[in-house]
């Protein structure tokens, strides 16, 4: 336990975001975050504000329980589709990888948020 606390002081003490310092979570958030950038999905999303597509920490809550949630978000990542911005439909993007490992990485990032 005392361990515990002391490591959460220094994830504090330099920023570290707790995400990174938490086993449970294995998610490499700074690839994840990464690959997001690249992929041009910052355009349209954020971690926790709705921008012309939900907030990923929604996308989170919503699938979360779900069985299948790891199938339909690798799904809706890597095959394009059609998304309604402000009454348009646009191309939903894919990933920019084709690395089954960084996908997955990123699918189990989002419902970790
Ligand atoms: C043109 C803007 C746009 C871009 C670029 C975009 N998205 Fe989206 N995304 C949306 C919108 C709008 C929705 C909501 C669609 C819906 O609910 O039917 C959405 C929904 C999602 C969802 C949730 C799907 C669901 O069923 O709730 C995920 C996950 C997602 N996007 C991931 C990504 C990833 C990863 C990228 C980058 C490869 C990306 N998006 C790029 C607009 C965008």
């Amino acid at each position: 336990m005392k361990m515990r606390s002391v490591i959460a002081s220094i994830g504090c003490a330099v920023a570290v975001s707790v995400s990174s310092i938490t086993p449970v979570l294995a998610a490499d958030a700074a690839d994840a975050n990464k690959l997001l950038r690249e992929s041009k999905c910052t355009k349209c999303h954020s971690i926790d504000k709705k921008k012309d597509g939900p907030a990923y920490k929604d996308v989170s809550a919503k699938y979360k329980d779900k069985a299948d949630a790891v199938a339909t978000l690798t799904k809706h990542m890597t095959e394009p589709g059609m998304v309604e911005v402000d009454g348009e439909q646009e191309e939903h993007g894919t990933v920019k990888t084709r690395d089954p490992k960084r996908v997955k990485n990123l699918v189990d990032f989002i419902l970790s948020l």
